[in-house]
């Protein structure tokens, strides 16, 4: 099968098509295999390809296969929530490529998936939208939990142009809360659509900070820190507010009786199901910035590292 490998850390050039031989069925226990039709590039794709992430990668080095999000066919029967999933089920997922460290992702005409990380799509949602969903929303409904905030509060979503801030903007506005949104300027008016009541110029932080601070006076009930501002941030929580971090290395010490939570997307079937579902119903809307072809994936890295994107960029497989 075509896929793309990793051959060195560096630059995009790095990436280059290879063949593997095609994953067998019942090669490994407890794992489906699905033919995929397109695969969400993240920005932690291209950390680990420009070898970024090399002392969290154990004994793994290139060739490998990147990517972690993916849309397909099943290609064998899986264990589904309400039910089995028959093989040829649309299905989209997450490949847990950091913590499973097997180095066979995404960037692949087969994968092996666990079923925990995986869901059907409904009919009304392309294979391309629906691989720009699961990690980002994932960390996004986990984070609003996390965040506990009542209808009302106040709430600063850093990184608001990304994919994953622009569902928490989604999921917070949903839930009643009022959102400031630090975000792309060219993005405002989106934002707002999506539920931002205010958005501020993303730019240098303490300027950023002054900004949110001429909307709340008093400061902010929580922050969700999708552009890993980290401590400097925390200038702007109320005391006895709440701190959500999306990077282990971003998590700032708790201060003034701030909760401070690490947000970890989990596998969780159910919940990538329920997320499927509002986006086949218009609830939660998600945006590709770009569709390129598998044998593309090094331009596409370009693109993605090359500034401003509004949304992900899909590998059409
Ligand atoms: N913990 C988890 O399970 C988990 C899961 C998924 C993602 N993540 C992490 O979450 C982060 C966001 O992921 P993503 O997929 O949403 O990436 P993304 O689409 O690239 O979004 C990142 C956003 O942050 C913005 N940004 C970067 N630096 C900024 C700054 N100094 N001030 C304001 N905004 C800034 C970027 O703005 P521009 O668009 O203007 O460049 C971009 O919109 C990544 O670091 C990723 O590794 C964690």
């Amino acid at each position: 099968m075509r896929v793309v490998e990793v051959t060195a850390f560096g630059g995009p050039e790095v990436l280059s098509m290879a063949r593997r031989p095609e994953p067998e069925a019942g090669q490994v226990p407890g794992k489906v295999r699905v033919r995929l039709k397109a695969a969400g590039i993240t920005i932690a794709d291209i950390r680990i390809r420009a070898g970024l992430y090399v002392d969290q990668m154990g004994d793994l080095r290139p060739p490998f296969v990147l990517g972690t999000d993916f849309a397909g066919r099943l290609l064998d029967p899986a264990p589904g929530p309400g039910g089995t999933l028959p093989a040829g089920t649309r299905v989209a997922g997450t490949v847990p490529w950091y913590t499973d460290l097997t180095g066979q992702g995404t960037y692949a005409e087969v994968i092996w998936a666990d079923p925990e990380w995986l869901a059907p799509v409904p009919d009304d949602v392309d294979f391309t939208a629906a691989a720009s969903v699961p990690l980002a929303a994932l960390t996004a409904q986990h984070g609003i939990e996390q965040l506990d905030l009542p209808p009302g509060a106040v709430l600063l979503v850093t990184g608001a142009s990304g994919v994953v801030g622009r569902f928490m903007v989604q999921l917070a506005s949903a839930a009643g809360l009022r959102v400031i949104a630090v975000a792309y300027e060219g993005d405002e008016s989106e934002l707002k659509v999506l539920g931002a009541k205010e958005c501020v110029p993303r730019g240098e932080p303490l300027e950023v900070l002054r900004q949110v601070r001429e909307h709340v006076p008093d400061g902010v009930d929580g922050i969700f820190d999708g552009a890993l501002l980290g401590t400097v941030a925390m200038a702007v929580l109320k005391d006895r507010g709440v701190f959500v971090s999306i990077a282990p290395d971003r998590v700032p010490v708790s201060e003034r009786d701030i909760r401070v939570e690490f947000d970890r997307a989990m596998p969780d079937a159910v919940r990538l199901k329920g997320i499927l579902e509002k986006v086949a119903e218009r609830e939660l809307i998600t945006r590709v910035a770009d569709v390129m072809p598998l044998e593309e994936a090094a331009e596409a890295h370009r693109r993605a590292e090359s500034g401003h994107r509004p949304g992900r960029i899909v590998l059409m497989i």
